[in-house]
């Protein structure tokens, strides 16, 4: 039920749209006034009243109906209380019928938005820092597709680079397949990180290295092949971790796809007059635009980051036709992103506007490890491991006799990584901590998972939900359907803001009505009428944080 379209369509004044009067329509601050109100000083200039007499005026012509049971004036405000029964029992309606639906909508139909997120370093450790692309992304994914858009999920992989030149050659010197089959990535950095010891002593190791990475380039079959088992390798390692975070990609088109699709990029470049050398290498000047050049090929006229991204972008929209090109990546590529967009635009593709940066703070660990040059990493895989290692500890504690303790575990673990990196707005530089996202009574996952087998365990008990007419609504009740009610509004401006987390909280505002209700309101004992509505409650309860969740990559544990 559209309550504002209905309003609007009933009130009638002189020189407005029914649409125009719909969009004055707002929320009262204050719910004791009413659930709509109308600001009727908006009229006061056509109708030459002041907005008390205007708003008396449109009371007297407004009966109420089966939808709209109250009007008053309050101030220079028509406020409308809608029939909260008659909504309820729509809400409700609405979730039963829809269920893991509820929520979608097909407001993208026939839209494709490209995302480019998580985006991986060959070779190099799928470490904490790659927490927010990762489960941003994949939850902005979900929600497009969700509200009826075909989501493209892109791994721009990193897989080109003289870095993969050092490591055949460290490879070949140290080391060897059975351990870098059984080490996966930590061997790979090992055997790095010697290179850079070593060739320090013995410069001449890199131009070893670039004859290698120029192998690897023009195709050489030896190198080729080890290049691909390197990325074999990653794959693998990072696969394990995609798989537990529930993260999946459409593409993994990565630099180096770009490797013969380059060059149009730059001749289209010269040919309008973009490229001007500079100190031998070729670069697009945006000092019109205050932002430091844009270099488009080194002065040995290999290519670069840049390079590499202009290419992909044109290619995503010659072969997705998108829709929004989204970039998944941390605000220290602010400047990179600025300037791709600009040669872009530079080079007339009109589409360069639909191109956005969706940049994100930083996370670092309580105990303040993180940087990757002072060479202390954090793996992801082991921040998860060690959160659900750290959920079964609580689980067990708390409920000894679990069955399944350890699957459960597994989802609550990840569960807590997950909404613990979407629990605020997505710019802002987070701490992880383990006992913030693990705390079972705080705005967490688990406190959302906990609520969901609350409510799993309350249909069980309860049985087959019957017939009910929906009695005198407590204040609770009315509380919760009211937020139930939101879901798919909340959804859309998630997405317009592209924020994941506005769904963490809608979840834990969600789950903390519900527990008040469970704990003001007996369920089980009533009679069957109020007994079946109560269970209806739950249930839509349940579908509405299982599908929150599901959006976010999240599953809901069978029992806590
Ligand atoms: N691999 C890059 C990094 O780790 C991120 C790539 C982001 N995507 C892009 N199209 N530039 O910094």
């Amino acid at each position: 039920m559209d309550y504002k379209k209905h309003i609007a369509s009933k009130l009638k004044v002189e020189g407005f749209t029914a649409e125009e009067i719909e969009s004055f329509i707002a929320l009262p601050p204050n719910s004791d006034l009413g659930d709509y109100a109308l600001p009727c000083f908006r009229f006061a200039k056509t109708m030459r009243k002041s907005p008390v007499a205007i708003a008396e005026e449109l009371k007297a012509s407004f009966p109420v109906d089966e939808y709209i049971e109250d009007v008053n004036v309050a101030a220079g405000y028509l406020n409308f209380r809608v029939n909260r029964k008659g909504f309820v029992a729509g809400v409700l309606r609405e979730v039963a019928e829809k269920r893991e639906k509820y929520g979608a909508s097909s407001e993208g139909e026939g839209k494709t938005v490209c995302i480019d997120y998580s985006s991986i370093n060959i070779a190099k450790p799928f470490h904490i820092g790659h927490l927010s692309t990762t489960v941003l992304g994949a939850a902005l994914y979900r929600l497009y597709n969700f509200l009826g858009y075909k989501a493209v999920g892109i791994n721009h992989l990193g897989d080109y680079g003289t870095q993969f030149g050092k490591l055949i050659v460290a490879y070949r010197a140290w080391g060897d397949r059975a351990a870098v089959e059984a080490g996966g990535v930590r061997e790979l950095m090992r055997l790095y990180v010697k290179y850079h010891d070593e060739a320090e002593l013995h410069p001449e190791m890199d131009d070893e290295a670039r004859a290698q990475f120029k192998k690897i380039e023009e195709g050489d079959g030896e190198a080729t092949e080890l290049f691909n088992f390197f990325k074999e390798i990653t794959m693998k390692d990072v696969g394990r971790i995609y798989d537990k975070l529930n993260v999946t990609f459409d593409s993994y088109a990565g630099e180096s796809f770009y490797n013969d699709k380059m060059d149009p990029i730059v001749n289209e470049l010269r040919e309008k007059g973009l490229l001007t050398t500079s100190e031998g290498a070729e670069i697009v000047d945006l000092s019109d635009y205050d932002m430091p050049p844009c270099i488009i090929l080194r002065s040995d006229g290999a290519s670069l980051y840049a390079t590499r991204d202009l290419a992909a972008a044109t290619y995503r929209k010659n072969t997705y036709n998108f829709h929004k090109n989204l970039y998944v990546v941390a605000y220290q590529q602010n400047l990179h992103f600025r300037q791709i967009f600009k040669v872009l635009e530079l080079m007339g593709k009109d589409w360069a506007k639909d191109c956005v940066h969706v940049a994100y703070g930083m996370v670092s660990m309580e105990d303040g490890a993180m940087s990757t040059r002072k060479g202390k990493v954090v793996f992801l895989e082991d921040v998860i491991t060690r959160c659900v290692e750290k959920s079964l500890e609580i689980i067990t504690e708390k409920n000894p006799d679990l069955p399944d303790k350890e699957k459960i575990a597994e989802q609550v673990g990840t569960g807590a990584v997950i909404f613990g990196a979407l629990s605020s707005n997505k710019i802002k530089d987070m701490v992880f901590s383990y006992d913030k996202v693990l705390n079972f009574d705080g705005e967490t996952g688990p406190y959302v998972q906990y609520t969901c087998a609350r409510c799993k365990s309350v249909l069980n008990k309860g049985g087959d939900i019957g017939e009910y007419a929906v009695p005198e609504l407590s204040q609770q009740e009315y509380d919760l359907v009211a937020h139930i009610g939101k879901f798919p509004e909340l959804l859309s401006s998630a997405l317009e803001k592209l924020e994941p987390s506005f769904v963490t909280r809608y979840a834990v505002d969600l789950a903390q009505l519900y527990n008040k209700f469970y704990f003001d309101c007996k369920i089980l004992g009533e009679e069957d009428n109020v007994k079946n509505f109560r269970l209806a409650l739950t249930d839509a309860t349940l579908v509405t944080l299982s599908n929150s969740l599901a959006l976010l990559g999240i599953s809901v544990p069978e029992r806590m």
